[in-house]
């Protein structure tokens, strides 16, 4: 199979948020280099592209129910790729993750209730929580060594005072995949403080080749699973998610949320689950994809420590996205992100929105061609040689 992360694919004038949301959103040119919002610069898995084509000439789009077959593709996938065994009954719809962890939170927990999260995390972890005027309850991660770690000192305080957990699971940003023994510990201390756990795995089917991912729901049948295969096969924009609730009362209030909004999913959102998670050639795409991530990591970690000392960053273990801390240039958030906008001419995702650590940090996405990771490191390495001093920064 040729490569699939080196192949071109233009995005500009698609209405692409990532590319065309610069110039719409926020008034940027279009030299500025967006590496940003969580999707890639590549065409989906052709398996995918032909099944959607087929679906589309079938010419009927009208309202659609969630298919069985789509709630047993995701049941066999998880079998299959996570060692877990799924009740196809168990699977709802939903449109997107994000949606789906609202609706969970609106229907499991009251006004004034306490949600934990773990910062630095995807903004709308805060947002979706704090919107639905429940309490947010933090439990950051640590930096120890050479990773991020869970503090289960903060995580069983705030579980003490809370309701239901939103863990990210692979980690959005750190890049962290969590260990059985990890992920253990966090189902010990639900349990003894009777806290409902939501693991995001939307990330889970890009964990790299020499990492494993562990299902939670492998290890407790009562947690609840929201996943996708948007990140996986690169179709956010085709909102085709799920949720996988096993407890019968939990998933009775889920539906009656989303009854009262409406979800349902396009014809399209079935036709995308069933083909991701049962065409061997798409399984075979997703192989290579995830071994060329993991090796696009590796380059762009590399490529910083190398020629942008002053920057620090770890090396991820899933999916596309880089936490990397600028703390050594001493700027602000609004300095930095002036600066990347106006002299460096590039768009990351600025760290703040993900929680009080991320003062410092941006999140590059790095699943893009490496010619355009190569114009951003130059970017970068330009900015900084140009515009620093040996003894401090020219910043502040
Ligand atoms: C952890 C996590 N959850 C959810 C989402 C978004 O999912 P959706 O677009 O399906 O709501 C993202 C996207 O970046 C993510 O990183």
């Amino acid at each position: 199979m040729k490569s699939i992360l080196h192949q071109t694919l233009d995005r500009t004038g698609t209405d692409s948020v990532k590319w065309d949301g610069l110039e719409r959103w926020f008034r940027l040119k279009s030299d500025v280099l967006p590496l940003w919002v969580a999707d890639i610069d590549i065409r989906t898995a052709p398996a995918i592209s032909e099944a959607l084509a087929a679906r589309a000439a079938t010419g009927e789009f009208g309202y659609t129910l969630f298919s069985r077959e789509a709630q047993r593709a995701v049941s066999s996938w998880y079998g299959r790729r996570h060692e877990t065994e799924v009740d196809p009954n168990h699977v709802l719809f939903s449109n997107g993750v994000v949606p789906g962890l609202t609706q969970i939170v609106e229907a499991l927990t009251e006004t004034g209730d306490g949600v934990v999260i773990q910062s630095p995390v995807y903004p709308p972890f805060h947002e979706l929580v704090t919107g639905l005027g429940r309490e947010l309850f933090d439990a950051p991660l640590e930096q120890v060594g050479g990773r991020f770690e869970m503090d289960f000192v903060a995580l069983e305080e705030s579980m003490r005072q809370a309701k239901l957990f939103l863990l990210c699971s692979p980690h959005n940003p750190v890049g962290r995949v969590w260990t059985e023994e990890e992920l253990q510990r966090v189902i010990e201390l639900a349990k003894r403080h009777d806290v409902i756990v939501v693991a995001d795995e939307i990330h889970a089917d890009l964990t790299f080749p020499t990492q494993r991912h562990v299902a939670l729901n492998r290890l407790d049948s009562n947690v609840i699973t929201v996943s996708a295969p948007s990140k996986a096969f690169n179709i956010a924009g085709l909102f085709a998610s799920y949720i996988i609730c096993p407890d019968d009362v939990w998933r009775k209030r889920i539906i009656q949320v989303q009854n009262k909004h409406h979800v349902l999913p396009t014809p399209f959102a079935n036709t995308a689950i069933v083909t991701a998670y049962t065409d061997p050639r798409a399984e075979r795409w997703l192989d290579q994809l995830r071994a060329e991530l993991e090796e696009q990591a590796d380059y762009l970690v590399g490529r910083i420590q190398e020629s942008l000392p002053r920057l620090t960053c770890f090396m991820p273990e899933a999916s596309y996205l880089l936490w990397v801390d600028f703390a050594a240039l001493g700027l602000t958030p609004d300095e930095r992100k002036k600066w990347l906008q106006q002299d460096v001419r590039l768009f990351l995702s600025p760290g703040p929105p993900f929680g009080i650590s991320g003062q410092t940090f941006e999140r590059i996405n790095f699943g893009t061609r490496r010619a355009i990771l190569d114009e951003a490191i130059e970017r970068l390495v330009r900015q900084i040689g140009e515009t620093t001093q040996p003894e401090g920064n020219a910043f502040v």
